[in-house]
């Protein structure tokens, strides 16, 4: 799967990809995460890629050209599944969203910044608007790097333990269930019994329990969810 990222700020980009399972999907080639400086794209002088809003008020507006400019030129090297504008109004990103993306072969993440981009470009050439939850961010540079690092991890090949995505809170609208690991005996707390036994059909069902209870707890929101 190919991403292409397109900000204003790529060096708010250059870390996230560079490590962990992010690294390690980009080494095995099933993921290219390629990082587009907007300023590369403007003709306008002195690499200015932003304008006063139309009609007055408070911050910075992407203009359409450069915007387009880039969109356009990526579009002509290969087909797109989808351009997608990362923006608090957009809908909120979510696991259903990341398994849908990660089945995508090619997709463009346009990052937001000021006051946003030129409505123009979202009426044409965006496809989808996503947001990462209710609060605002300077730039939808992290927000990329969230979504990236979330489709990432589910593109198959990419984790060691092929079923160990499919364990993930939420893959099942379920809280993962609590994890132990050495020593058995730490301070004065003892892992739960159980996880000692070897009996997996046990394990199996005390992590399940485990997850309903958590879950209830915590988030009886995802036991009513569709
Ligand atoms: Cl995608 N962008 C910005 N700028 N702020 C956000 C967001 C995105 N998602 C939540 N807040």
């Amino acid at each position: 799967m190919r991403i292409d990222i397109i900000t204003v700020v790529p060096a708010l980009l250059s870390s996230p990809f560079e490590h962990s399972i992010m690294k390690r999907a980009r080494e095995r080639g099933l993921l290219d995460v390629n990082v587009i400086n907007l300023r590369e794209y403007t003709n306008y002088a002195r690499s200015q890629v932003d304008d006063y809003p139309f009609g007055g008020g408070a911050g910075m507006v992407l203009m359409a050209e450069p915007l387009v400019n880039a969109i356009e030129l990526l579009q002509k090297e290969r087909p797109y599944d989808e351009v997608i504008y990362l923006t608090p109004d957009g809908k909120t990103f979510d696991q259903k969203t990341a398994n849908t993306l990660s089945l995508m072969k090619n997709i463009i993440l346009v990052c937001g910044h000021y006051k946003g981009i030129d409505q123009r470009v979202r009426d044409r050439w965006i496809t989808r608007e996503i947001s990462i939850g209710d609060y605002v961010l300077s730039g939808g540079e992290l927000a990329a790097a969230v979504i990236t690092d979330a489709i990432g991890r589910l593109i198959p090949g990419v984790l060691n333990d092929e079923s160990s995505a499919l364990t993930d809170s939420f893959q099942d609208n379920l809280l993962a269930p609590p994890v132990y690991t050495r020593p058995e005996i730490f301070r004065d707390m003892k892992v739960p019994e159980i996880l000692m036994s070897g009996n997996h059909q046990l394990i199996e069902n005390w992590r399940y329990e485990e997850s309903l209870r958590l879950t209830k707890e915590k988030r009886p929101d995802l036991l009513t969810d569709e």
